[in-house]
């Protein structure tokens, strides 16, 4: 199913309506800031970046949090779905660069909005945080 442009932006109202992150203007280039830090990354991940919403909480795809039904239903309606961030084997993004672009300016041709709210730091380490996942997911047993 396709969502609507509209849906996508109600939906990015809805999420970003829910944060209560202090707003830091984003920097040119977040790649120079300093090396991430997982634990803040993840903190990140898991609260004022809301990624979890369509990542899963810990990047674990099938663990969604709970949320507003008409949000839950945005999200299970998109085409394609959100990444299995744990398994880098299906994943398509090869760089950190590649990676900040897409959470900075939003995945082209996804339902993954632009966030312009996280801090640089925030940023580094949200990449961090991800370079983790996809180490524990190449680990974990399938
Ligand atoms: C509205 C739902 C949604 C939210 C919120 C969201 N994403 Fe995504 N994300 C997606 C979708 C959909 C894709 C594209 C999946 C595909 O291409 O198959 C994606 C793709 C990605 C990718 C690229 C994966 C690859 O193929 O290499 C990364 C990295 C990523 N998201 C990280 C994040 C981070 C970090 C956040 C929080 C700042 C976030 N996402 C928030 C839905 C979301």
């Amino acid at each position: 199913m396709r969502i609507s442009f509209v849906g996508l932006a109600l939906l990015g109202l809805a999420l970003a309506a829910g944060a209560t992150a202090e707003v830091t203007r984003p920097q040119a280039n977040p790649s120079a800031a300093a090396q991430g830090d997982v634990e803040r990354g993840r903190a990140v991940f898991n609260g004022t970046g809301v990624c979890y919403y369509c990542h899963g909480v810990d990047g674990q795809i099938e663990k969604r949090p709970q949320l507003a039904a008409d949000t839950a239903a945005l999200i299970a309606g998109l085409s394609p779905p959100p990444a299995d961030l744990r398994n880098s084997k299906a994943l398509h993004l090869k760089s950190d660069k590649q990676r900040a672009k897409a959470v900075r300016e939003g995945h082209p041709g996804t339902g993954m909005f632009p966030d312009t709210r996280m801090t640089n730091q925030e940023l580094v380490d949200a990449l961090a945080y991800l370079a983790l996942l996809r180490k524990e997911g190449a680990a974990a047993p399938k």
